[in-house]
C-alpha cells in the first residue's frame, strides 16, 4: 500500500517535544518530563478520561480566532469572520465562537441542529452543502438562518419556494467555482471548475444564478461565496481567485445593475502539520484577502463590499492533540516498528485518507529527544489504519501515553464507529483547569440506534 511505504531516509530527529514548534498548542509546555497543555498534565488527562482523548487548548482556539478578528479588520472594518464548523463542532465549540464574536458555518442538518441547541444565532449562521435536502433547506429558513450558499439552480428554485410557502425571504449567496486550481491535496481542491461545487464562470452558469437569483421573490441576493480549497500555503492562489471574482462582480453589474454587496472568500489557510512546515499567518492572508479585494474593487470603480472569510482547520487543528495509550510494540527485523494504540483510523482517517502527516510525542517523557523511529498504528482491521508513518519517536514502552499533534481539525468531525469502536471524548484545557465537553460514547451508545 502507498501510503506506508517505508522511508528508507526517515531518521531519528532527536527533538525534544518543545521543539516541533508550530506544530503545538500555544499553551504546551514541559513540565517534568510530562506534556501540559492549558496548564494541565496531559499524562493525567489520560488518565481520569480514558483514552483515546481529543484534547482541545481553549486559549489557542480564542487566540486565532482574535487574529483572525484583528488582521482582517485592520485593512476594512467591514469584515466578519465566520468559523468553519466542518473542522470540528460541538456545543461547545459554538458557544466559543459566539463568545468571540464570529459567525458559523454549518453543512448539514445536524451541524446546524448543534449549533442552535448550543443557543447560537440563527442570523449569524451560514448554510453550505452541495446538495441541501429540502428537510435542511426547510430547517434553514424556518430559523431564520442568516445566508444558505446557493450550489445549484435547483436549490435556488427550492429556496424560493420554500420560503415563498412560508411567507418569508431568504438571503442567499451564490456559490463560485473560479477555476482556480490551489496547490494541495487533490480531495481538498474546490475551486477548480471540474468540482462538484457551485457555479462555473466560464460556462455561463453563474451569471444565470444571480439573474435567477435576482429575480425571484423568495430570494434576498447578497453576494458570492468561494472556497477554492483547504491546507493552502501559496496565498497568490487566492489572490488569483480574487481577481477573477471581482472581475465576475463588475460583470454582474454591468449585465443586471445589481451591485455585490457581500464576498466571502471561503476559508482553506493551511496550518503546520510537519516541523518544516511554514504556513503563512493569519496577518499576511488577511492582507491578500482584504488589500486584493480593495485593490480589484477599485480599478472597476466598485464599491468594496462585506467581507467574509471561513477558515475552519487554521482555527482549531493546532489547538488539538489526541491522546493514546500505547498497546503492542511490534519490531519486523530490517523492515519497521509497529507502535499499536488504542484508536487509529476511527478517530483520525486522515492519514488513510489522504496521506496527512503527523508529529507525535510521548507525554510522560516528553523532554526527551525523539531518538527511535517506528510507524504508530491503530488497532483497526486495515493494513492502511496507521496514523504517522516511519516517524521520530522516543524510546516507547508499552504504557506510554502518546500524543499526536494538529489533530484538533477534521479528525473528530470525521471519526467513525468502524469496528464498533466507541468515539473518544473531547476535554477542553485552559488556565490549569480541564473540562469534558464531549464525553466518550459508551457500548450502550453504539446499539442506541438498533431498534430490534
Ligand atoms: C465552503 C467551505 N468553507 C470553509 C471551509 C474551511 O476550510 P479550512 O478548514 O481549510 O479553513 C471549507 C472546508 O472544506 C469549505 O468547504
Amino acid at each position: 500500500m502507498a501510503h506506508i511505504a517505508h522511508d528508507p531516509h526517515a531518521r531519528p530527529d532527536g527533538k525534544t517535544t518543545m521543539e516541533l514548534g508550530a506544530v503545538l498548542p500555544l499553551t504546551a509546555e514541559v513540565r517534568h518530563d510530562h506534556l501540559f497543555i492549558g496548564g494541565v498534565d496531559t499524562v493525567e488527562l489520560a488518565q481520569e478520561f480514558g483514552t483515546a482523548l481529543y484534547v482541545m487548548d481553549e486559549e489557542h482556539i480564542r487566540v486565532q480566532l482574535r487574529n483572525y478578528l484583528e488582521w482582517t479588520r485592520y485593512h476594512w472594518r467591514d469584515v466578519d469572520v465566520v468559523y468553519a464548523g466542518k473542522a470540528f463542532i460541538c456545543k461547545a465549540m459554538c458557544r466559543l465562537v459566539e463568545e468571540e464574536g464570529c459567525y458559523l458555518d454549518v453543512s448539514s442538518g445536524g451541524e446546524l441542529a448543534i449549533a442552535l441547541a448550543a443557543g447560537f444565532p440563527a442570523q449569524r449562521i451560514l448554510a453550505h452543502g452541495n446538495n441541501k435536502t429540502i428537510r435542511e433547506l426547510t430547517e434553514c429558513i424556518s430559523f431564520g438562518v442568516g445566508r444558505i450558499v446557493v450550489d445549484s439552480l435547483e436549490e435556488l428554485a427550492r429556496i424560493d419556494r420554500l420560503a415563498l410557502e412560508q411567507g418569508t425571504t431568504q438571503p442567499i449567496l451564490i456559490r463560485v467555482t473560479p477555476g482556480i486550481v490551489a496547490d494541495t491535496h487533490e480531495y481538498i481542491q474546490t475551486g477548480a471548475e471540474d468540482s462538484k461545487f457551485g457555479f462555473g464562470l466560464r460556462d455561463g452558469l453563474a451569471m444565470e444564478a444571480v439573474r435567477e437569483a435576482i429575480a425571484l421573490n423568495g430570494i434576498d441576493f447578497k453576494g458570492l461565496h468561494m472556497h477554492i480549497g483547504s491546507q493552502i500555503f501559496a496565498l497568490n492562489s487566492y489572490a488569483k481567485a480574487i481577481e477573477v471574482i471581482v472581475h465576475f462582480m463588475e460583470e454582474v453589474r454591468a449585465k443586471t445593475g445589481c451591485v455585490v454587496a457581500e464576498l466571502d472568500t471561503g476559508g482553506g489557510l493551511g496550518i503546520a502539520y510537519g516541523v518544516p512546515d511554514e504556513p503563512a499567518t493569519i496577518k499576511q492572508y488577511g492582507k491578500v484577502i482584504v488589500d486584493d479585494i480593495k485593490e480589484h474593487c477599485e480599478q472597476h470603480a466598485l464599491p468594496v463590499p462585506r467581507i467574509l472569510v471561513e477558515p475552519g482547520r487554521s482555527i482549531v487543528a493546532n489547538a488539538g492533540v489526541t491522546l493514546y495509550t500505547v498497546g503492542t510494540i511490534k519490531h519486523i527485523p530490517g523492515v519497521r516498528t509497529y507502535v499499536a494504540v488504542d484508536g487509529g483510523m476511527t478517530d483520525n482517517i486522515r492519514t488513510a485518507l489522504y496521506d496527512a502527516h503527523y508529529e507525535p510525542t510521548i507525554a510522560n517523557k516528553a523532554a526527551r529527544p525523539r531518538d527511535t523511529v517506528v510507524t504508530i498504528a491503530g488497532k483497526h482491521c486495515e493494513s492502511g489504519d496507521v496514523i504517522a508513518v516511519d516517524t521520530p519517536l522516543q524510546h516507547t514502552e508499552d504504557g506510554d501515553v502518546l500524543c499526536v499533534f494538529a489533530t484538533g481539525a477534521y479528525c473528530q468531525s470525521m471519526a467513525s464507529n468502524y469496528n464498533k469502536q466507541v468515539r473518544p471524548g473531547v476535554v477542553f484545557v485552559r488556565d490549569d483547569t480541564a473540562r469534558l465537553v464531549v464525553r466518550r460514547e459508551t457500548y450502550e451508545d453504539l446499539m442506541r440506534c438498533d431498534v430490534e
